[in-house]
């Protein structure tokens, strides 16, 4: 019967538990979603996604209009996705991003950020999140203006009264 060395063993018996081969160049999401909000800025200066482009549900007030909305942009363009941006030919996208190319790195954290948001849903209330912050921000601004002024144009008179002036001395 053949003796097989214990160390030969051993290596059969991890092969199992070695990493496995890691996947081409997977982007990190963490990265891309700051790339896109713009906290962490584009190596060559490009602006941030969230100017024109909202996706998910991200920050409070969503991103930009100008746009179309990118939650499920990474179920139509797939993985080509990141190709895309390293060689942006959107019309809006494409004088701007020459100008100032998108890293291919950058472009893999952005695309892998994007896959994440396929199938989120996006709030619908976005815009009235907007409305009732500038309602609030209004009625804000309105009562430090108020409470500012308060003692504005009722206080010449009554001073007088309560002083015990005569109201009108020429009598
Ligand atoms: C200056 C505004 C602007 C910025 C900044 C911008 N985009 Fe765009 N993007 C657009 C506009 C507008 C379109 C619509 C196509 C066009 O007219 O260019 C678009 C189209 C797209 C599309 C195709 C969407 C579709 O469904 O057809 C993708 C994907 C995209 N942008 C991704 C990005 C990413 C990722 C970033 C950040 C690196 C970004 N964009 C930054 C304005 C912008």
């Amino acid at each position: 019967m053949l003796r097989v060395p214990g160390a030969v063993m051993l290596v059969f018996f991890l092969v199992p538990f070695l990493p496995a081969q890691a996947p081409m160049a997977a982007g990190d999401p963490q990265t891309g979603r700051q790339l896109f909000i713009g906290t962490r800025e584009l190596k060559n200066g490009g602006p941030p996604c969230m100017a024109c482009h909202n996706a998910g549900a991200i920050e409070f007030l969503g991103g930009g209009n100008l746009g179309p909305d990118l939650t499920n942009s990474f179920s139509s363009f797939g993985p080509g996705i990141a190709g895309l941006l390293e060689n942006v030919s959107f019309p809006v996208m494409k004088p701007i991003y020459d100008a100032h190319p998108i890293q291919p790195d950058e472009a893999q954290d952005i695309a892998a950020y994007l896959k994440g948001l396929s199938g989120v849903i996006v709030p619908v209330d976005l815009f009235y999140r907007f409305l009732v912050l500038s309602l609030v921000v209004f009625v804000v601004f309105m009562l430090i203006i108020w409470f500012a002024w308060r003692h504005r144009l009722v206080g010449a008179r009554k001073r007088l009264v309560s002083a015990g002036l005569p109201l009108n001395p020429q009598r």
